[in-house]
């Protein structure tokens, strides 16, 4: 498969066990992957404070755009473009999750154009973001060195399962291995290491790294950058163990037709995103009370307050009347539903927009009036506060049958924050206008 602009081949490489290579390991992958194989895009970004993969990436020392952006839709246009033709995002000192969806990285990624193969470096615990990165990956990397950190594939192993990943995609790969160290009966740590490995069921990978004082070096910090094996340790047999497991990697990739993050998001509800997101949806619609399924639904959100429901279309007539739901006359794929100021709706005009699938204004007419009553009902169903508490507010309505993987209540919530995030772009400027959500 070589897949230049769609959803990656994501590689996490993740064990509770800190120490064992990981960082050591994702950096050199990444290069190595590039150097294999010219014209395929890589993409680096950890999830750790390290900043590694900054000092081996980052041209100059400058930034680039932080690793959080990949929890954004449009994630390819923020990744920077690094030394040895890697593309990387910035690491974070702190790192918050934006909220408790551990599917969000993989619905991102699957809506994502950034293609070819995208490394994810974590952190020694099983994390909001480790999971997140288990959960969309086609392949997990873990090292492993000793009896410690083998006993602990057991956790990363149920972490997988419980996030929904793909249990057959967890290679263990032996790491920093001293040649010279002989276990009980003359075994050597790699041997020991694969035989427990096999014991307990895991799949290996086709090589070990061994530990070598050369590579140790330049992790150092005695320079500001780091150095990768295939410049500066060309010598070392970590050289050829690496070039081994790149190619590992690409046989991999080449055996998968369709990135895991964009086979989920054609599944629609398979992810936790979704089954969390139905979940919180099936309270039924705010304005009948009943549950509405399939055809004859609308999606809305009120992103200030995040609050989402599926609202029946024929409730929506009756207040707001079919033809301004009538999206497909005018060529419109989303309602914005806008109360300009804070205070009393009596106060003030109140309006309907209709944006069309890149988020341009549809015009003729560019707005809707409400009825001041109607207005009323809806706000009050769908954001829960007194209309007149409101400061200004908008909700954003998507008409969808629940089981088409475009429905944002599923697979289709990341191509709907995208569309919300072209819409709200002109208003970004406005300052007092813009919600917190807005300009996040
Ligand atoms: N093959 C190797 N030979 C010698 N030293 C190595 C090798 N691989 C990694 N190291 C060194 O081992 C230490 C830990 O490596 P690394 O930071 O990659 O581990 P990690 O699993 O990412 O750690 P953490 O869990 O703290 O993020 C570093 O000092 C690194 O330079
Ligand atoms: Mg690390």
């Amino acid at each position: 498969m070589l897949n230049l602009d769609g959803a990656p081949f994501v590689v996490t490489v993740a064990g509770e066990k800190g120490g064992v290579g990981k960082t050591t390991v994702a950096t050199n992958l990444a290069v190595y992957l590039k150097a294999l194989r010219e014209d395929l895009p890589v993409t680096i970004a950890s999830f750790d404070n390290h900043f590694s993969v900054d000092a081996m990436f980052a041209i100059g020392g400058s930034g680039g755009h932080p690793v959080s952006r990949l929890f954004e839709a449009d994630a390819a246009a923020q990744a920077t473009l690094g030394e040895y033709g890697v593309r990387f995002f910035a690491s974070e000192r702190q790192l918050n999750p934006p909220d408790g969806d551990t599917g969000r990285l993989a619905a991102m990624l699957g809506a994502s154009r950034l293609g070819g193969v995208l490394v994810l470096d974590t952190r020694p615990i099983l994390d909001y973001f480790t999971r997140s990165a288990l959960a969309a990956a086609d392949l997990v990397l873990t090292p492993v060195k000793d009896r410690a950190s083998l006993v602990n594939v057991a956790s990363l192993r149920r972490a997988l399962r419980e996030e929904g990943g793909d249990e057959g995609a967890l290679w263990l790969l032996p790491s920093l291995i001293d040649a010279r160290l002989r276990l009980r009966e003359g075994l050597g740590v790699q041997e020991f290491l694969e035989l427990s490995a096999r014991e307990r069921g895991y799949q290996l990978a086709p090589t070990a790294l061994a530990k070598s004082p050369k590579v140790e070096s330049l992790a150092l910090g005695a320079a500001r950058r780091i150095f990768p094996v295939l410049t500066h340790a060309r010598g070392t047999l970590v050289h050829h163990q690496l070039r081994e497991l790149a190619n590992f990697v690409l046989q991999r990739l080449d055996a998968t037709p369709l990135p895991r993050s964009r086979r989920l998001a054609a599944q629609g509800s398979t992810y936790r995103q979704s089954r969390v997101r139905l979940t919180r949806l099936a309270g039924g619609c705010p304005l009948c009370g009943a549950i509405p399924e399939g055809e004859g639904t609308w999606f809305c959100e009120d992103t200030a307050r995040r609050r989402q429901h599926l609202v029946h279309h024929s409730c929506l007539v009756s207040l707001l009347g079919s033809e301004a739901l009538n999206l497909e006359a005018v060529g419109a794929r989303l309602l914005v539903l806008e109360k300009p100021e804070p205070g009393r709706l009596q106060d003030m005009p109140a309006f309907l927009r209709r944006y069309d699938a890149l988020g341009r204004l549809v015009e003729e007419p560019d707005r809707v009036a409400l009825e001041p009553a109607a207005l009323q009902t809806l706000l009050r169903a769908l954001t829960g506060r007194l209309p007149e508490e409101l400061p200004a507010t908008r909700l954003f309505l998507v008409p969808g049958a629940t089981d088409s993987p475009d429905c944002p209540s599923g697979a289709g919530y990341a191509s709907f924050v995208a569309l919300r995030r072209r819409v709200l772009r002109p208003w970004r400027p406005c300052g007092d206008r813009c919600t917190k959500e807005d300009r996040g």
